[in-house]
């Protein structure tokens, strides 16, 4: 009898025959991911450290400015993308438009594309709460050989060939799917070796938790409004409890794990939402349905959505099934 794979690199492996087309160029760019967020999550670690010394100097020791944490993991993570000569492009939160990444630097052979949220919950570094990494991987639909184009970044959810997180939290886990369930690994830093802890994760169909801002409250559209009192009723198995981080991955997470709804609707700043549906909302979609839960905009699958720009946003709603059903019914009732 075959052991169970233990370490993430053992899983990539052992697993690398669900990719029928891929000959292992997912696999090395799963790793390559793996890779950039042990660099991303030893910065997050020394944050507090580093600002200690940065504001006695204003420059670190090795005579550096200080960049600001986010777009560091931007550049670890293009960087370590480009390098390795496993992407044909890569987009993110950090750049203003794609990067195709071209025939002399090795892009134009390859089948991918990588779009991600290279630091989520970026208001959360200065105060030590947990942050993120969300990435969400495509197969290129221009012909391999030629440039990447936008039309490779412009799919919809549901082309998605995997996704996944990363969360720098208490422990720092690493979170994905590939369509075939979600596994969650916990990195032990001492060994740098991330070990499958969680393996084949599930949201609870039902959940007690809500996590939304409810500062945005008077602005929210009255279908959410009506949920959030709903939530709070004293009826059945309500009230339920309200959490909210103000970092998706960190909110999506607990919720996950311990049943829940995470809401950014829709507010009178933003029309369409505030979370960028292309590297916030698919990535986390696919990984809610292969979680058995549940992703949508109110009205309709969030994987389902023909993307129409790089940076659109859109209203959401994500987590256990059964909440998420019961908060579109709100939608369709009130608007
Ligand atoms: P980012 O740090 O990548 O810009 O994303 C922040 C997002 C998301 O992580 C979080 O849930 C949400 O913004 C919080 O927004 P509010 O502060 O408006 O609640
Ligand atoms: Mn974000
Ligand atoms: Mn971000």
């Amino acid at each position: 009898m075959k052991n169970k794979p233990s370490t993430l690199g053992e899983f990539i492996i052992e697993n690398q025959n669900q990719f029928r087309y891929s000959e292992g160029e997912l696999s090395r760019l799963l790793n390559s991911i793996k890779l950039a967020a042990k660099v991303v999550n030893h910065e997050v670690n020394k944050a507090g450290l580093v600002d200690i010394l940065g504001s006695a100097g204003e420059t670190n020791v090795q005579g550096e400015t200080q960049q600001k944490l986010d777009v560091y993991a931007n550049e670890v993570f293009m960087r370590t993308l480009k390098d390795r000569h496993i992407v044909c492009g890569v987009a993110s939160e950090e750049e203003d438009d794609f990067v195709a990444i071209n025939k002399d630097d090795g892009g134009n052979d390859h089948k991918y594309v990588v779009l991600m949220d290279p630091l989520d919950g970026s208001s959360n570094i200065d105060v030590n709460v947990s942050v993120g990494t969300i990435f969400s991987i495509f197969r290129r639909i221009s012909p391999v050989g030629s440039l990447a184009t936008k039309e490779d970044f412009l799919q919809k959810g549901r082309n998605q060939v995997a996704a996944g997180y990363v969360v720098y939290g208490t422990s720092t886990m690493l979170v994905y799917t590939t369509g075939y369930g979600v596994n969650g690994f916990t990195l032990n830093p001492a060994l740098g070796t991330w070990y499958l802890s969680h393996p084949d994760m599930k949201f609870p169909s039902m959940g007690k938790i809500y996590s939304i801002n409810e500062g945005n409250y008077v602005h929210f559209p009255k279908g959410v409004k009506k949920y959030i009192k709903y939530c709070q009723e004293e009826k059945d198995d309500r009230p339920y409890t309200s959490r909210y981080i103000g970092s998706l991955v960190s909110d999506f997470h607990r919720n996950m794990i311990k049943g829940g709804i995470y809401i950014y609707p829709i507010t009178t700043a933003s029309p369409n939402g505030k979370l960028r549906l292309l590297y916030e909302c698919n990535p986390m979609a696919f990984l809610a349905e292969q979680a058995g839960g549940k992703a949508s905009d109110g009205y309709q699958p969030i994987l389902d959505i023909e993307p129409s720009e790089l940076h659109q946003r859109v209203p959401f709603f994500v987590g256990s099934a059964e909440m998420v059903t019961k908060a579109e019914s709100f939608m369709k009732k009130y608007s």
